[in-house]
């Protein structure tokens, strides 16, 4: 992995911030790809500055690069950027996500269509831009994080909205359809999704304390990210799983911290 690059969206918080510092301690450089430049909410910590000094602090090299995934300039200029600073991208971690966990019936149109642009039409944008680059490097890796919400039936305003639920099946769909057009092109194209519920700040800010017992780290979630950074169509790709199948299947070992 060391020289690699990566870029991974989402990257201010949570399980993509994680993502983004385990691949500095396995000397990959990382893209720091999210909105916020300042905190956007007091509930709400991390920016990506602040994982940038983190993965610097640990001896990695990072940009941050402000980006907004719905929005395909956005995202081509993310992409300019880093192809200027390190020339080329073996991996796009496709981690960006938001929900607004209401019933259908009291869910504005807007947020509907916002959800469905950040999760699923995002993924897409970003995959698009890298592609070029990947094909020319002769492979690569796109991971897409995915979500139980996008194959459960029991989902609606259980824990997360309907549309959460359609974009993330939208994705597990887009990870398999692009896995079959990039095979030829030595990229492989897998999803990974928690099996329960990963603590982060965007995770913690929507639920009680109380609701938030037996929330587990994102440890299993980055080292199931790692292996599949790690494949081109030649080994895993076309994949759809949950990280606990994924450690299991291929005996991957969880390092906490
Ligand atoms: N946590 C869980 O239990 C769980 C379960 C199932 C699936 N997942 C999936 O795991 C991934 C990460 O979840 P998380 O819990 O870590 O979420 P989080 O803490 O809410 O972080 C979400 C990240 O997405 C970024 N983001 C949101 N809108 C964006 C946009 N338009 N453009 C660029 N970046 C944007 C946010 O950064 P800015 O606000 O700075 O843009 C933030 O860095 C998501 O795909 C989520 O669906 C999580």
């Amino acid at each position: 992995m060391r020289g690699k690059v990566a870029i991974v969206t989402g990257a201010s918080r949570g399980i993509g911030k994680a993502v983004a510092l385990r691949f500095a301690r396995e000397g990959v450089k990382v893209v720091v790809a999210a909105r916020s430049e300042v905190q956007p909410h007091e509930k709400l910590p991390g920016t990506i500055g602040e994982t940038v000094a983190d993965i610097e602090k640990l001896g990695g090299e990072a940009i941050a690069v402000r980006c907004d995934v719905t929005s395909e300039e956005s995202v081509n200029a993310m992409v300019e950027a880093t192809l200027a600073k390190w020339g080329r991208i073996d991996i796009l971690v496709n981690n960006a996500a938001i929900d607004f966990p209401f019933p259908c019936v009291e869910m504005p149109l807007k947020r509907w269509e916002v959800v469905l642009k950040v999760n699923t039409t995002g993924p897409f944008l970003c995959s698009k831009a890298v592609i070029p680059s990947m094909r020319g490097q002769g492979g690569g890796s796109i991971v897409n994080i995915a979500s139980n919400a996008g194959a459960e039936r029991g989902s609606g305003t259980v824990g997360y909205s309907a549309v959460y639920a359609v974009s993330k099946a939208g994705l597990d769909r887009f990870t398999w359809a692009l896995a079959a057009e990039e095979g030829k092109n030595n990229i492989a194209v897998n999803a990974v999704k928690p099996w329960g519920v990963v603590s982060t700040e965007g995770m913690r800010m929507w639920a009680k304390p109380e609701d938030q017992i037996g929330w587990k780290s994102p440890a299993s979630m980055v080292t199931c990210v790692m292996f599949l950074a790690k494949q081109d169509a030649n080994g895993v790709t076309g994949c759809v799983a949950f990280d606990d199948e994924l450690v299991c299947w291929h005996g991957l070992e969880v390092e906490e911290g």
